[in-house]
């Protein structure tokens, strides 16, 4: 099997965690991409979803399936999404899409966060992942020297020479080089630096289930 169909095949396994006339937490990404499609087919039986990107908004809507502002619902039951990596206990790094912070708060806004993923993101501790961090340009070099304060490498991330723009017009940082002993204690502290919009860390929005896309087929890990 292919790490395509190992994503679709997880994709497929996520509408188990749909309930019928819920609105529906959609992230963002190539896995959430196979589960949006198969939203797809059952979008009559939902309510609509509410989206963590303008791509997931534009893949939804193309689809016929109805996309609601955060701001006009109230706690959504699942929130479906994939990751860069996810530890043993379900804290994970996202980003990679750039589409973290929308990530966050939509997973905030959700009871259950269930993680997407073929087996190669499942990691014994989160970091070999350059770390995705979501800054206000301004503070980009300073924030850069806080991550080499701790080891890391920060690159700003650029496509065809120019700054990655996120759909919240701010720029992200890859950070190259940490080891991550404590995600929530790392999070929480890195939370703090001025400049810092949402850094990819996500274990206090950890994921309660991951359906893992393995060659034996999905494996399913909870984390309470
Ligand atoms: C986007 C994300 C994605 O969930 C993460 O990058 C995984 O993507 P993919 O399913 O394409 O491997 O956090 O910001």
């Amino acid at each position: 099997m292919t790490q395509d169909e190992l994503k679709a095949m997880v994709g497929r396994a996520a509408l188990d965690y749909v309930a019928p006339g819920e609105i529906v937490g959609v992230g963002t990404g190539s896995t959430v991409n196979k589960f949006i499609d198969e939203l797809g087919r059952i979008k009559d039986r939902i309510a609509g979803a509410v989206s963590s990107s303008d791509a997931s908004t534009a893949r939804l809507r193309a689809l016929g399936i109805a996309v609601f502002d955060c701001n006009d619902v109230g706690e959504i039951a699942v929130y479906i999404d994939g990751a860069d990596e996810i530890d043993g206990q379900g804290h994970m790094v996202k980003g990679g899409g750039a589409a973290l912070t929308r990530e966050k708060i939509v997973a905030a806004q959700s009871r259950r966060f269930i993680c997407i993923a073929d087996e190669s993101k499942l990691v014994g501790k989160l970091g070999a992942f350059p770390l995705p961090v979501e800054v206000i340009p301004m503070a980009a070099q300073r924030i850069a020297r806080q991550f080499a304060a701790l080891g890391g490498q920060a690159m700003p991330r650029t496509r065809d020479g120019q700054p990655v723009v996120t759909d919240n017009s701010q720029h992200i940082l890859d950070v190259h080089g940490l080891s991550i002993d404590d995600p929530l204690a790392f999070e929480s502290s890195v939370n703090q630096w001025p400049g810092v919009v949402t850094v990819g860390v996500f274990a206090r929005q950890k994921a309660q289930v991951c359906l893992l896309g393995t060659l034996d087929g999905v494996r399913t890990l909870n984390f309470g």
